[in-house]
């Protein structure tokens, strides 16, 4: 057992939000069936000036969680605050800004890692949000960010200026925006973070694929918070589970017994989105689902394809059954 993660000081293991992936059907079905995830968060809900979240978004926060965290992007404190009341009446007691999202569209309009091109706007957000905070009973508020936008020369001021603030957490995927999801984490930006934020409030986020990976980032960090995986738990759903237990995933892939809870898993999460949605969605979405489960069956291209050119649920769970 790790010593981090034994006794009261338990690190936190969390899902990374993933927009159209980890919806609340996914979590839901997900925490079903696989046990090691402390908390999850909603991909990002965008507030803007209509002061309104799409139905989708209603959906994510809808049914109240206490393990939730919802995640807002927005340029404007004024719409963040908002969207933080909003959420407490509905009995959230944290919010999570996304200062990472590196999409273009979402950058050039200052959200996301768009956030970072421009500090002193940043302080100016954080400044204004804070001081709603001390004023009202607003939740908690969180950080999820890159370290950088353009360079790592930017990490130290980032860090520096989140320090500043009683940020609840602090996630870090210590990529730069140029990066989006290519290149190894840089571990020396993480490491700025660790030198100038509260350890108990640092998140590692990034490339997280087996308990090895978590174990090195606990033994380099001792004391952080948490760490966070997405596409890791995507490819193996019993990575968190093997995190807390400290082990290993067999070389020669999934035991019988794992491909036994991963059909079930994929079967129900099928079935859940085809009544929410319609069947072509539901295949839509297991379909981008196994973009990321492609990982963990190297060498079985052939029956990963006829996952891929399923045209019918009933072709898609034919296909699944083969390779499980
Ligand atoms: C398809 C996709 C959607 C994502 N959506 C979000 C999102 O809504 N909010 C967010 O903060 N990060 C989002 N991310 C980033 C992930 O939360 C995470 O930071 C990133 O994948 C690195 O962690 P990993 O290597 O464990 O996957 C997304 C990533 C991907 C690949």
């Amino acid at each position: 057992m790790i010593d981090s993660y034994k006794g009261k000081n338990r690190i936190s293991i969390e899902m990374a939000p993933m927009e159209g992936i980890t919806t609340a059907t996914f979590r839901r079905v997900y925490t079903e069936w696989f046990k090691g995830i402390d908390r999850t968060y909603t991909p990002f809900l965008v507030a803007n000036q209509t002061h309104k979240f799409k139905r989708r978004e209603e959906r994510e926060v809808g049914e109240y969680c206490p393990e939730l965290v919802p995640q807002i992007l927005t340029d404007r404190a004024e719409h963040f605050i908002w969207a933080a009341w909003k959420l407490k009446k509905l009995g959230y007691t944290e919010v999570n800004l996304n200062a990472g999202c590196p999409s273009a569209t979402v950058t050039t309009k200052k959200k996301g890692a768009g956030m970072l091109r421009d500090l002193s706007a940043l302080r100016f957000f954080l400044d204004e949000v804070f001081s709603a905070e001390e004023t009202s009973d607003m939740p908690e508020v969180s950080i999820k960010t890159r370290a950088g936008f353009s360079s790592y020369d930017e990490t130290a001021d980032i860090a520096k200026l989140y320090a500043e603030y009683p940020l609840s957490a602090v996630i870090v995927h210590p990529r730069i925006r140029e990066d989006f999801y290519d290149k190894v984490p840089d571990l020396n930006a993480f490491g700025i973070f660790y030198e100038h934020i509260d350890h108990e409030k640092l998140i590692f986020n990034g490339d997280l694929r087996t308990a090895g990976d978590a174990e090195r980032i606990m033994e380099l960090f001792p004391g952080i918070k948490g760490i966070m995986t997405g596409r890791g738990l995507l490819a193996d759903p019993f990575l968190p589970e093997r995190i807390k237990n400290n082990e290993s995933r067999r070389k020669d892939g999934f035991s019988e017994r794992e491909k036994e809870i991963m059909l079930g898993f994929l079967e129900e999460l099928f079935d859940e989105y085809e009544r929410d949605i319609s069947e072509g969605t539901a295949l839509l979405k297991m379909k981008d689902l196994w973009n990321f489960m492609a990982a963990s069956f190297p060498g079985q291209d052939k029956k990963l394809k006829a996952i891929r050119k399923a045209r019918s649920g009933y072709e898609y769970k034919a296909a699944v059954k083969r390779i499980l």
